[in-house]
């Protein structure tokens, strides 16, 4: 078990085929004890509920502060203080720049960007009273390309964002022996894209990937218990691809 003495946030974790929601099963079965937040209130306790008794769901929307503030308090009260922080929450649009209205930005800049920016925040009086602690942020392929898949600008820029925030995160936090590292994965088999991409664009997506294949959540997640565990304990600042070979820097 590598996260027995572990707490994790999972935020955007209440997403059934979601990569939170494998997140959040891969780390219980891994001893940890989950909290697993959504704006989504119902989803994320329904989540909650599956992965047993040690676990919760939460209502949280990562751009309200004082929400975040609040949930992360009732995380430490009931589970304990939180040692884990997967910034997984996030939206995207399929738009081209002159069709991105302000709130479009707004909304898919926010919840990855200003989300993992608050998340992080918060959780740190619990890393720091712990002497320890994990931070994974999920970015996208798309910061790296420039989109190219499915998200617009705004989804690029807000994912290139996070990396930018990672290592700054990486370098400030290193000597409190807290580590913050970002994945950047490809296109991954969840309901993100409401079933907007077309069986022939799909087709055309596999046949450029090397590995034959898109993700399925499970691999992102397998890269997020790597980082959030003591298998990475001498890694920070790090982006990891998973792509299936698709985009090789
Ligand atoms: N699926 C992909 O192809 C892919 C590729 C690269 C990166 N990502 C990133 O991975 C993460 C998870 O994506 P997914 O594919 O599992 O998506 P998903 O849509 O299945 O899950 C996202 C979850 O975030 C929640 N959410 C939205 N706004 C929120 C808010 N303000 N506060 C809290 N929760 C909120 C949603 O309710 C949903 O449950 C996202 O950050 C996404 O950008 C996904």
């Amino acid at each position: 078990m590598l996260l027995k003495d572990d707490v994790a946030i999972i935020t955007g974790g209440g997403s059934a085929r979601g990569i939170g929601r494998a997140t959040a099963q891969l780390f219980a079965e891994q001893g940890a004890r989950v909290a697993v937040l959504d704006i989504d209130e119902a989803r994320a306790q329904q989540v909650g509920r599956e992965l047993g008794d040690a676990h919760r769901g939460y209502r949280c929307d990562v751009t309200n502060q004082s929400e975040v503030v609040t949930v992360f308090r009732q995380v430490a009260e009931e589970l304990g203080p939180p040692t884990i922080l997967v910034n997984n929450a996030g939206v995207t649009q399929p738009k081209r720049i002159d069709q991105v209205t302000l709130s479009d930005y707004d909304i898919v800049v926010d919840v990855s960007l200003r989300g993992a920016f608050l998340c992080s925040q918060a959780v740190l009086p619990y890393m720091r009273q712990c002497g320890r602690g994990s931070i994974v942020c999920i970015s996208s392929l798309s910061a790296k390309r420039g989109g190219g898949i499915f998200g617009g600008p705004h989804y690029s820029a807000a994912k290139a964002g996070m990396l930018g925030l990672t290592r700054a995160l990486a370098r400030d936090l290193a000597p409190e022996n807290i580590r913050v590292n970002a994945i950047a994965p490809g296109l991954v088999d969840t309901d993100i894209t409401g079933g907007q991409i077309s069986a022939e664009r799909m087709a055309a997506i596999i046949r450029d990937i090397p590995l034959g294949r898109i993700a399925q959540p499970l691999d992102v997640a397998r890269a997020c218990l790597f980082f959030a565990s003591e298998l990475a304990g001498y890694v920070t600042g790090e982006v990891m691809d998973v792509n299936g070979g698709s985009h090789i820097d």
